[in-house]
């Protein structure tokens, strides 16, 4: 069991942000990932349509042996936790929300935490929940961000217009009076940790910025150990499974998992 690979999903290359973290985390282990490139962006759906697209992943993802599952999604862990769970009643799921509200909670001193993400992760309110089941007192500003997906794909993840974007986003958030600003940010989408840069520079340096893929894999080690299902000894691998675009997916999904990607490492599948 402990040598069977762990599914790693998105709707396309953002979730290469959190597989990076669990290739730090779990260095031993075999990943597989599916980035769903025929069907992105998912934060701009309908909660229906991308449980039933984060189903079908998730089945695909099973269909290999996994022996668990990580819905690198904030949207589709958002909306379609529920559904994926019923779907693969045999294997672990778990999503980028609950460590991503927790780290919140725990890095928060006045309980005010801002979460920007995309449309779809904001209106189904799975953050917001999150917190407030962990921390009852908290407050919590939501907001869309939906241009930093483009930047972040397109590298524009600095300069003038990455800045007056971070600016057009955040001001509202953070630009109030002392006392009624947030003192915690959560990237609550996989392409934000690209844009870090100007986020920090709008929010300044006091505000905790929690990005919820390196909270994600620290508790699917723990799960893994608990579960005696680690793989603790030989060299971990990865293999890449995309809905569409080998080239494209290879050069920029380079850019979030932090090392090059050879468009033939590439298989290209339906689903
Ligand atoms: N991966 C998505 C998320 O974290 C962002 C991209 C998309 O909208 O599909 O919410």
């Amino acid at each position: 069991m402990s040598d069977a690979p762990i599914g790693v999903f998105d709707s396309g290359v953002g979730g290469l942000t959190v597989l990076r973290e669990l290739l730090a985390a779990l260095p031993c282990e075999r990943f597989v990932y599916l980035g769903d490139t025929a069907r992105l962006p998912y934060g701009t759906k309908s909660a229906e349509t991308v449980a039933r697209y984060a189903c079908q992943a998730a089945t695909a993802l099973v269909g290999r042996g996994v022996k668990y599952l990580v819905v690198a999604c904030n949207t589709a862990s958002s909306v379609g936790l529920p559904a994926i769970r019923e779907r693969v009643p045999g294997v672990p799921v778990i999503g980028v929300i609950e460590p991503g509200a927790q780290a919140a909670c725990a890095a928060s001193r006045s309980g005010h935490i801002a979460v920007i993400a995309t449309e779809g992760t904001v209106r189904g309110g799975a953050y917001q929940q999150a917190i407030l089941r962990c921390r009852r007192d908290a407050r919590v500003s939501a907001r869309a961000a939906p241009l930093f997906v483009a930047l972040a794909e397109e590298g524009m993840c600095d300069g003038t217009i990455a800045r007056e974007v971070a600016r057009h986003y955040l001001e509202p958030l953070f630009g109030r009076p002392a006392g009624e600003t947030p003192d915690t940010l959560v990237l609550g989408c996989t392409h934000f940790p690209l844009l870090a840069g100007p986020i920090r520079a709008v929010v300044g340096s006091d505000v905790a910025i929690v990005d919820s893929a390196a909270t994600t894999a620290r508790a699917v080690r723990e799960a893994l150990r608990a579960a005696g299902i680690e793989r603790r000894s030989g060299n971990g691998s990865v293999t890449f499974l995309a809905t569409d675009g080998r080239e494209r997916f290879a050069r920029v999904g380079g850019h979030f998992l932090g090392r090059d990607i050879d468009p033939r490492e590439v298989e290209l599948i339906d689903l």
